[in-house]
């Protein structure tokens, strides 16, 4: 990937994007008048080749029941095969369904029975808390090691809970703290779990956003004893701007564990996929490669723009190396201020909304998560408004 932008070669435009106001987004209208810099979704126009295909769509008029054609599994073959040296993605292999959530739900309701742990690696994504409680399963925390401003795994807490587990829900790319797990530590994880028969669930969604020098490995490219023992979850839709067209797919190696899963999404009944999630899945995966690669590069400058504001305006305030996703993980601790505390003041008396480190487990007290998929002049002017809310909250002495 480049780091420098070459203004022959960038033919798309990340600098403006339509306004979001009053179009009943969720992160633009759940809090009407705020700056809003939370939920991950972009404010991005998708790629003109998505649009494109979807308006195609669109303009046949009829939109009853479909079945899914070779060409959405080709696409996705052929896309995870050269960019990522994922091999042998086909119908074979492949559960379709509405969405990221929907799939690792039915992948730990196949996988478990009612009372046994699943593991997360806190801070984590908020959404799999309810998901281990809706399929009555107790929640195992492997809270992620911080030091000297790098995440890593508590290997010996994993390797107990995993002696007590029957999943590990993992989340890689890592959304909130912005890791991309390398292939040792994947392979570490996968060992540890094979050994004491836990079943590994793979969220793969934020897996195209990642930066120099960190690349995704996806877990179905480990050694085979370790893929049969797992299923991952993976979408477009994060990584080209479609979270409302709501698509995904499980895949499965092992003919059995498919079945399983199959079963699980019949049983939730979230087996059948909107014609416009196939359609876009088909442009993004089949013609949205350069919008994706100009895309990194806007997103890698955003987080640069993130550590120089840092730097010269809240040096008190630092971030974790931003490997992968486009949401930063936003160390304040320094202020002593409570997240939920920092969250309300900011969004009342600055008009700022970023997520709060506590929804993502006790482990994010004192964090704040950044979505940084917006345009240059956004990020600026929220980065402002934070540094305005800590000198203010500071000046309370409030906590
Ligand atoms: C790690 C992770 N998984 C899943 C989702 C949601 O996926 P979906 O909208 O496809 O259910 C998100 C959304 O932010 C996410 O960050």
């Amino acid at each position: 990937m480049k780091t420098s932008k070459h203004p022959e070669t960038v033919k798309y435009n990340f600098d403006t994007c339509p306004s979001r106001k009053g179009t009943e987004s969720v992160k633009w209208d759940l809090y009407p008048g705020t700056l809003p810099l939370w939920v991950a979704d972009m404010d991005f126009e998708v790629a003109p080749e998505i649009r494109a295909a979807l308006q195609k769509r669109l303009d046949h008029g009829v939109f009853g029941y479909e079945l899914l054609p070779d060409n959405y599994f080709l696409v996705m073959n052929r896309w995870f095969s050269k960019r990522h040296g994922w091999k042998g993605i086909s119908r074979k292999n492949i559960v379709p369904t509405t969405g990221v959530i929907a799939a690792y739900s039915a992948a730990i309701k196949a996988m478990t029975v009612p009372g046994d742990k699943v593991i997360v690696m806190t801070p984590c994504y908020n959404a799999f808390f309810p998901a281990i409680r809706n399929n009555k399963c107790i929640q195992a925390s492997c809270p992620l090691h911080y030091e000297n401003g790098l995440y890593t795994i508590d290997w010996d807490l994993l390797e107990k809970l995993a002696g007590e587990s029957r999943v590990l829900l993992l989340c890689n790319p890592h959304n909130p703290v912005g890791r991309v797990w390398t292939r040792e530590e994947l392979l570490r994880m996968a060992e540890i779990c094979l050994r004491n028969n836990v079943f590994v669930v793979s969220d793969e969604i934020h897996c195209e956003l990642t930066y120099p020098g960190h690349d995704y490995t996806p877990w179905a490219t480990l050694p085979e004893e370790y893929v049969l023992n797992s299923v991952t979850c993976f979408s477009p839709t994060k990584p080209f701007n479609l979270a409302g067209i709501q698509i995904a797919n499980i895949y499965a190696a092992s003919p059995e564990v498919l079945a399983k899963m199959d079963r699980a999404i019949n049983d939730n009944e979230c087996c059948d996929v909107n014609v416009f999630g196939a359609t876009a899945l088909q442009a993004a995966y089949g013609e949205g490669g350069p919008w994706i690669d100009e895309l990194r590069e806007y997103l890698w400058h955003n987080a640069r723009t993130v550590y120089c504001f840092l730097e010269d305006e809240l040096p008190l305030v630092s971030a974790p190396p931003l490997e992968g996703t486009y949401l930063m993980w936003l160390d304040c601790r320094a202020y002593d201020i409570s997240s939920e505390a920092l969250g309300e003041h900011l969004r009342l008396n600055h008009g700022l909304v970023l997520s709060t480190g506590t929804i993502y487990g006790e482990a994010g007290e004192g964090f704040m998560r950044l979505n940084i998929a917006c345009p240059r002049s956004t990020l600026l002017e929220g980065l402002s408004r934070l540094r305005d809310g800590l000198a203010s909250f500071a000046a309370r002495g409030a906590k």
